[in-house]
């Protein structure tokens, strides 16, 4: 199968003009049928929600679209498991400091070194607020794969939460996610997994996965 990449760009409005973008994260460009809804939801239903009146009828609607279509996307069991926010990293240190209010000194962490700093430093930084360890998981500078046996050796540990990306955003490495997930929920541990780079690229599946929290640029899915 071929993609028909003209196609493509052409429902991107923003790439017709002389340009090669490398980004795709949370500059991610933006398809002409969800520029339209945009506009079309400020424009008709922009409203403060759960209110008695047309337009906010109109925009929780809009909202309970948006989660539904979402779940789809990720293979969630359910829209009450999509959480919407200004963007991962905002999403990721609201969650490192609701998921470390029972950390205590003596708990560990681990967090890789294949990872964006979106999904590092705000554990780091929640993990020294409540006197936590953190273990690093570094990478094989031949091949850019992670170190698992690093990762088993960490978990011999009971961690409280390995933090880990689905698709590397410097080297494009794709981790063994579910097996990871797998190794982790049998040490105990809470799972958090980055996928801003993989979303744009691969199916994602949540459930498969069975990760505990999945992040990606401006949404993301909670197991809650
Ligand atoms: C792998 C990865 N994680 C997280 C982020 C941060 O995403 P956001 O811009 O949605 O905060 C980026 C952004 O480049 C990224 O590449």
């Amino acid at each position: 199968m071929t993609l028909n990449l003209s196609a493509i760009r052409r429902q991107f409005p923003s790439l017709d003009r002389p340009a090669i973008f490398f980004d795709n994260p949370g500059g991610t460009q933006i398809a002409k049928p969800s520029l339209d809804r945009i506009t079309r939801y400020l424009l008709e239903s922009n409203a403060n929600h759960e209110g008695a009146f047309e337009t906010s009828k109109k925009s929780d609607a809009v909202l309970d679209e948006a989660h539904a279509a979402m779940a789809d996307f990720y293979n969630a069991s359910s829209p009450e498991e999509i959480v919407f926010g200004n963007n991962m990293t905002t999403l990721t240190l609201h969650m490192s400091r609701s998921l470390s209010r029972d950390w205590k000194a003596g708990d560990e962490i681990v967090v890789t070194r294949l990872d964006h700093d979106a999904n590092v430093t705000p554990w780091t930084l929640a993990a020294q607020d409540r006197g936590a360890t953190v273990t690093w998981i570094d990478f094989d500078v031949e091949d850019g794969t992670l170190k698992m046996d690093q990762l088993e050796k960490a978990l011999e540990r009971k961690p409280k939460l390995v933090a880990v990306g689905y698709a590397s955003n410097s080297l494009g490495t794709i981790n063994p996610v579910a097996k990871i997930v797998r190794m982790a929920h049998e040490a105990g541990a809470l799972v958090y997994v980055d996928a801003v780079q993989y979303a744009p690229h691969g199916p994602i599946d949540v459930q498969k996965l069975d990760c505990d929290f999945l992040v990606s640029s401006a949404y993301k899915y909670l197991d809650a």
